[in-house]
């Protein structure tokens, strides 16, 4: 194996781990986007709801960039599950604020992926994934400034 195939093979699971990571963080989103409660229901229902069709929109970015770069990517919630670092949330009762927080940090999270992805990118000289994940960061970025100004 060439090292171009060992850069471009740990770019492909990287971009991997962040579709797992993006798939995971929709629905965690769309899960406190039904079962948000309380005086700021409308306004953090509204938001993340957007949040979440902000993310999902990714995902086919994701799947295809790994395809261009000859890969395969996720089958199945089986395959995501075990690729994700996107912790499940599943009471239902949570308070709003610990959703707020609980997803400020997933977002930072998810920012941190990204830092990994684009120096992927950079080891296997692919140009597109580093200018797309420029995009990405921007957009997690401002996820994670809304959430971190509401839970302020
Ligand atoms: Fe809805």
């Amino acid at each position: 194996m060439t090292s171009k195939d060992n850069s471009t093979g740990a770019l492909i699971d990287s971009l991997n781990g962040l579709l797992a990571d993006t798939f995971a963080l929709y629905v965690k989103t769309k899960n406190f986007h039904w079962h948000v409660r309380g005086p700021q229901f409308h306004d953090l229902h509204l938001l993340f709801d957007t949040q979440a069709t902000e993310i999902f929109a990714l995902t086919d970015l994701l799947a295809e960039r790994v395809r261009k770069l000859g890969g395969t990517t996720m089958t199945s919630i089986g395959a995501i599950a075990a690729k994700t670092q996107i912790a499940d949330e599943d009471d239902t009762s949570l308070d709003a604020m610990a959703m707020v927080k609980q997803l400020l940090a997933d977002n930072l999270s998810y920012v941190a992926k990204l830092r990994e992805v684009k120096a992927a990118a950079g080891e296997a000289g692919d140009n597109a994934t580093e200018g797309a994940v420029d995009d990405w960061t921007d957009q997690a970025e401002q996820r994670a400034w809304f959430l971190r100004e509401i839970a302020a």
